[in-house]
This record gives structure tokens, C-alpha cells and sequence, in this order.
């Protein structure tokens, strides 16, 4: 008997024969496609059209992308010149960054001989560590928000976006594991990772679920309808500011008005203790077609002008808990979240 579709887990890339493989999430759910990438270049493109998406999984296709760039041509121009290519593909995440610099560093601690062996061990640490944070981020998730029966999500956290589980879907599958829920997830235009993807690997985990249009939201909040929200993340500042996908900070201000907690899931490697505040982060403006079109409908009146900011800065003084594989920063502040990454890795603080 096939297995029934709740039971089918969801695998956003594959790392084999160093050569990376990735699930096609433009043309999801209609159809399951995957991609060999071969190289810096390919990658980065993958990236740039969100073919592989979401902070953490930015990060680890961008570390395997080098890694097989490296195998090509590991000298020292080459090997920046390939880890420039990655960065540039989109700015905000900051998983991105962070991935590339540490492979190029181990990379260029080693003779050319041995780089292709360095940065693929890299690359699959960080994939590894990705994948152990997420389970942890799910236990520590579910047990703050224990009693929680109704959630509102917001884009896609899931595996698609991230190692493991996820992060915030991984706490919100992790909450469905241990007692009733129902989720409502947010469409999230105007890419749809809400409708496409949340909504592909919440039923896939046979969690009860519910689509909304992002502006049903705050009202829904507001009628009681909603007990928490919980979200990811694509930089957090020291401070505490939270970098994540557009209209996230609508719903921490509808959160706060309705009085319910405001939760942002993700792990420590998105992080940037260099910046002190959500000023300071590079959002990413997006083609204007990606506004016009949906689903390649045009939905206004051709060459209508469009602003398309694909993420924005919630202020940490409207997030209930910063929840990560190494502890809680409930409230996040300065402290807190630099408490956090003074924890050595596979253990949590107890500063929640
Ligand atoms: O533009 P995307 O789809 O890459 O944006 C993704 C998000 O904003 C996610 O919420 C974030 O990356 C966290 S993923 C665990």
C-alpha cells in the first residue's frame, strides 16, 4: 500500500556524489521537480529566483555551491570570485554570507590539493548543524508555547526553508505532535510561500490548516481567533530586531494589540551580532512583475509602477521570544541574544 501523503517526508535538497540537487520551489506543489546545480553560478541563480529558498537552506546550497566550485578550480581568485557570485544573490538572509565566509575560510587555510576535500566537509557541517538545531528549536518552541491550540504563521519555515524540520514549522508540527492545533497560514504574497509551500508540507505532516489572505490576519487576531503567532527569520540584529519575510511586521503590531504572544523561530546562525539594529539590514527590493503577475496572471494594468520589499524589520520589543537551538531570548535584547551565541553549540541556556 503507498503511503499515504501525511506520512511522505519533505526533502528540499540533496547532497550526493558532490553534486547538489535541489527541489524545484517555483513550480511547487503542481509538480515535483528537481535540479542538479554544478557550480557557484548555477546556484546562485537557483538562489536569486528563490528556486531553493529560506534563510538556513540559502546558507547550506550556497556552502555546497561553493564546495563544488572548489572542486573545479580551487584556487585563491577562483575560489572568491565564486564566493562573491553566491553572495550576491540576495542580501538579506544572512545565512547566506555566513555560509560562504566559512567555507572560504577553512578553503583558504589549506593548500589547493586539499581544498575540494575542506570545503565539501564544510559545507556538510553546516548542513549537519542546520538539521540538529532544528530539533531543538522544535522542542524548545513547543514547550513555550505548550497549550497553544490555535497558531498563525506566516511564509514558509518548514524544510523547504530550512535543515530538519524547520524552525518555525518545525515547532508548529512539534505542537501538533503533542496535542490538538490548528494552523492558519498565511498566503504570503506576492510569492505564495504561504499557499504553496506551508501549506504542501502541512498537510504532508497531516496537520489541520486553514489559508488566509494576509490582510485576514490582524482581524482574526483581534476577534480571539488566534492564540499565538510564530514566524522565522532572515537576520536578527544584536538587539534583537527581526529581518523576516514581508507583512511579518503586521502581524507582530495585530499580535501586540491583540495581546498574544509574538514567537520568531530560527537558529543562531541567522544571527548577525555585527549589526546593532534592524536598521542597519539590507532588504531585499524584488522585480515588480513578482507584484503585477500571480500564478502568471497579470493582475493590474501592464507596466504599473511597484514597490516589492521582500522582507521587513519587526522591532525586538514586540517579539515575545527569540527561540534557537542553543535557548530562549524571552524578551530578546541586547543580552539576551548575545547570551545566546556565547552558548557553546548542542547546549541551551536557561536565560528563558
Ligand atoms: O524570500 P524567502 O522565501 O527566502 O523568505 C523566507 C522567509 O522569510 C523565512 O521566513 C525565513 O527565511 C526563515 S526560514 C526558516
Amino acid at each position: 500500500m503507498a503511503a499515504s501523503p501525511a506520512s511522505l517526508p519533505v526533502v528540499a535538497l540533496r547532497w550526493r556524489n558532490a553534486r547538489l540537487a535541489i527541489l524545484d520551489q517555483t513550480v511547487l506543489p503542481a509538480t515535483e521537480t528537481w535540479l542538479e546545480l554544478d557550480g557557484a553560478r548555477d546556484t546562485a541563480a537557483a538562489i536569486a529566483r528563490l528556486a531553493i529558498r529560506g534563510a538556513p537552506n540559502i546558507g547550506i546550497a550556497a556552502a555546497y555551491g561553493l564546495a563544488m566550485q572548489v572542486a573545479l578550480a580551487p584556487d585563491d581568485d577562483d575560489v572568491a570570485d565564486a564566493a562573491q557570485v553566491l553572495k550576491d544573490s540576495r542580501p538579506t538572509a544572512v545565512n547566506l554570507a555566513w555560509a560562504v565566509d566559512r567555507v572560504q575560510a577553512a578553503v583558504l587555510a589549506v593548500a589547493p590539493r586539499a581544498r575540494p576535500e575542506v570545503a565539501r566537509a564544510e559545507a556538510e557541517a553546516i548542513h549537519a548543524a542546520e538539521d540538529a538545531a532544528s530539533a531543538t528549536i522544535a522542542r524548545l518552541g513547543a514547550d513555550f508555547l505548550a497549550g497553544t491550540r490555535r497558531i498563525l504563521t506566516h511564509c514558509n519555515t518548514g524544510t523547504l526553508a530550512c535543515g530538519g524540520t524547520g524552525s518555525a514549522l518545525a515547532v508548529v508540527t512539534e505542537l501538533a505532535a503533542r496535542a490538538e492545533l490548528s494552523v492558519l497560514a498565511c498566503e504570503t504574497r506576492p510569492l505564495l510561500q504561504g499557499a504553496r509551500l506551508t501549506i504542501w508540507e502541512l498537510r504532508r505532516a497531516g496537520v489541520p490548516h486553514e489559508l488566509l489572505v494576509d490582510g485576514a490576519a490582524a482581524g482574526l487576531m483581534r476577534r480571539g481567533e488566534v492564540d499565538a503567532v510564530i514566524v522565522g527569520c532572515d537576520r536578527v540584529a544584536a538587539n534583537g530586531d527581526v529581518a523576516n519575510k514581508v507583512g511579518t511586521y503586521a502581524h507582530a503590531l495585530a499580535a501586540r494589540a491583540a495581546g498574544i504572544p509574538f514567537v520568531v523561530a530560527g537558529p543562531t546562525s541567522t544571527i548577525d551580532a555585527a549589526i546593532a539594529s534592524g536598521d542597519e539590514i539590507d532588504i531585499e527590493e524584488r522585480d515588480a512583475d513578482e507584484v503585477r503577475h500571480a500564478g502568471g496572471t497579470l493582475l493590474t494594468v501592464p507596466g504599473t509602477p511597484c514597490r516589492n520589499p521582500a522582507f521587513d524589520v519587526t522591532p525586538a520589543e514586540l517579539v515575545t521570544a527569540l527561540v534557537t537551538e542553543r535557548g530562549i531570548a524571552a524578551p530578546p535584547t541586547r543580552a539576551s541574544v548575545l547570551g545566546l551565541l556565547a552558548v557553546p553549540f548542542g547546549r541551551q541556556s536557561d536565560a528563558a
